[in-house]
């Protein structure tokens, strides 16, 4: 078997992982680095964030606020200590990522701009025009080839995490332009491989976001913490759940229904602004706006289309001035996939999935419970979103524990003799399975595709904005069965030249792991809080709930459901008030 050994092994090449991986590179020069990627890392998902990453800037803001905002709009199910962490950290990250090339966009006086996004009651989003994600990544991408310890492995799926002697000492991976299969070995690894929207059928997330780093460390027996948190954005374009950004409202753009009247004014989220304004209830957090579209459509005031109910976003009064410097990127979306020109019409939208608050469950260096295992960005739960994520925080969230996972991993790894020589022979059996269940095997009569469609309808009928008791456990018996049926699926392409369909069916298999523990962890949250919304546990339960789910993979396909206290610093639970 081929085998290949660096210190520090990172597994994803977005921001997260590029600025991890920057990270180790600064702390401790003398470490290998390895950046693993299932694809070119500038086609990672983050190259598609659009409105913004938030961090204090302006005078009348402090850190507390922008702490308090994030604690409340995560219905306080969040660790005050990381959050801390995270607000103080925040602005030195993005200025730090400008000094690498990152374009902000700016004031005409010089001074950053920011604007303001869902939830938060100041204005502290730093932009670059609406492709934010896409200079982010590029500055961190070009600051890590100055590294020379930092090298690549691009186009590599990795399979299976090694675990040794109580400690993660690296993985296995197969080569998509050979079919070779690696044991790669690593004093510490890094998970960085993003979230798993494609659990559900309609998602802003690109088709690479299947969950592969979560079902690595569930699998490993490493716990995934709060996954029945799962964001809807309120608008993504009917057909193609393709993003049109809340910068949008935040320029002042409406929400209208039928009647082209402002409907969130009867949902608690504020007053109509006639013009443009710092705040409007267009802002206010993603979980309410989704579940008042949900609402409206009960009340009949939704447009019906062949892709599903919709609402308006109407952003004509901005006027095209506004529109091409500051949302060009929308204007090109709507022109090429909607066939409209929003200067002129209004875009048709209806929620869509767009983030997993849960993840891997880490403390706030990025360490897990498996020493030798960090998990930074979408992937991990540290846990600083709770029940619903601030719309802008997230491309914060990757620099600042991407840059702390580096850091403990690179310390770590710096203490640790090489992985023991018996690791090779767990890469082995990974091997051998990876060729008898699936290069090898023939006869199969289960489809990939079929599964798949199965599985993201179970979820979006069982898991979706408002659930309960029966719809959650159809779902968790039809993934079950998706989990039994999944053993008689047989690939047509035996050929190691760029399997894709292998790759299909080993993300195939995350998905399953990774909608089993939501779905199971959904189940036992019997309340109401942020994006888990029970209809038969309306409430919110801070005597019963106000805790992290940990959901610990076993071998009888439902997860095993433990709880870990929240950590409260100086904001004690209340109420969320908007408006
Ligand atoms: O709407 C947006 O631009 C999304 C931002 C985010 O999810 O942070």
């Amino acid at each position: 078997m081929d085998t290949v050994a660096h210190d520090i092994l990172l597994i994803g090449g977005g921001g997260a992982g590029l600025r991890a991986a920057i990270a180790v590179a600064e702390a401790n020069p003398q470490l290998k680095v390895a950046v693993v990627s299932k694809v070119y890392p500038m086609r990672s998902h983050t190259v598609s964030a659009e409105g913004g990453a938030a961090a204090v800037v302006k005078p009348e803001d402090s850190l507390e606020a922008h702490a308090y905002d994030t604690i409340s709009g995560g219905d306080w199910l969040v660790d005050q200590d990381a959050v801390e962490a995270f607000v103080r950290e925040a602005p030195e990250e993005l200025l730090r990522l400008e000094r690498w090339g990152c374009p902000w966009s700016r004031q005409p006086d010089g001074r950053i701009a920011v604007r303001p996004f869902g939830g938060m009651k100041i204005q502290r989003t730093w932009f670059a025009a609406d492709k934010t994600g896409f200079h982010m990544l590029h500055a961190l991408f070009q600051t890590t080839l100055k590294y020379p310890p930092i090298v690549r492995h691009d186009e590599w799926f990795v399979t299976r995490l090694l675990v040794d002697e109580g400690r993660c000492t690296g993985a296995v991976a197969v080569e998509l332009a050979t079919g070779k299969i690696f044991a790669i070995l690593a004093k510490a690894v890094i998970l960085c491989t993003g979230g798993g929207g494609k659990v559900f059928p309609f998602t802003t997330n690109a088709n690479i976001k299947t969950g592969d780093g979560m079902a690595l460390a569930y699998r490993a027996g490493v716990p995934l913490k709060d996954m029945e948190f799962i964001q809807y954005h309120p608008t993504g374009l009917p057909f193609t759940g393709i993003l049109i950004t809340e910068a949008t409202r935040a320029e002042g753009g409406w929400l209208l229904n039928k009647d082209g009247y402002r409907y969130l004014q009867d949902y608690d989220l504020g007053e109509p602004q006639p013009e443009p304004v710092l705040r409007s209830m267009e802002l206010g957090p993603r979980d309410r706006l989704s579940q008042a579209f949900v609402k409206e459509v009960a009340k009949g005031r939704t447009i019906e289309t062949e892709y599903g109910h919709v609402v308006h976003l109407d952003i004509r009064h901005l006027g095209e001035k506004i529109i091409s410097t500051k949302l060009p990127f929308v204007r090109e979306l709507c022109l090429k996939y909607q066939k409209l020109d929003p200067v002129e019409e209004m875009i048709p939208v209806r929620p869509v999935i767009h983030y997993m608050m849960g993840g891997v469950h880490t403390d706030i260096r990025g360490e897990t419970p498996l020493p030798g295992l960090y998990a930074a960005g979408e992937v991990a739960c540290v846990s600083i979103n709770g029940a619903n994520r601030l719309g802008s925080n997230s491309l914060t969230e990757l620099l600042v524990f991407g840059a702390r996972a580096g850091a403990a991993a690179a310390e770590y790894a710096a203490s640790q003799a090489d992985p023991p020589a018996s690791t090779l022979n767990q890469a082995l059996d990974e091997e051998q399975r990876l060729q008898n269940r699936f290069l090898e095997k023939t006869g199969g009569v289960e489809r990939i595709s079929t599964l798949r469609t199965e599985m993201q309808e179970a979820m979006e009928d069982g898991a979706g904005i408002y659930r309960d008791e029966a719809g959650l456990s159809a779902a968790a018996e039809k993934i079950q069965e998706l989990q039994a049926r999944f053993q008689d699926v047989a690939l047509d392409d035996h050929s190691l030249t760029f399997n894709t369909e292998l790759i299909a069916c080993l993300e195939l298999a995350n998905m399953l792991d990774v909608a089993e523990s939501l779905i199971h962890s959904a189940l036992a949250r019997k309340e109401s809080r942020g994006a888990h919304q029970r209809t038969d546990y309306p409430e919110r339960d801070d005597d019963g709930y106000l805790s992290h789910s940990q959901a610990y993979w076993t071998e009888n396909g439902s997860p095993r459901i433990e709880y870990l206290p929240v950590t409260i610093t100086q904001w004690p639970p209340g109420e969320r008030v908007y408006g």
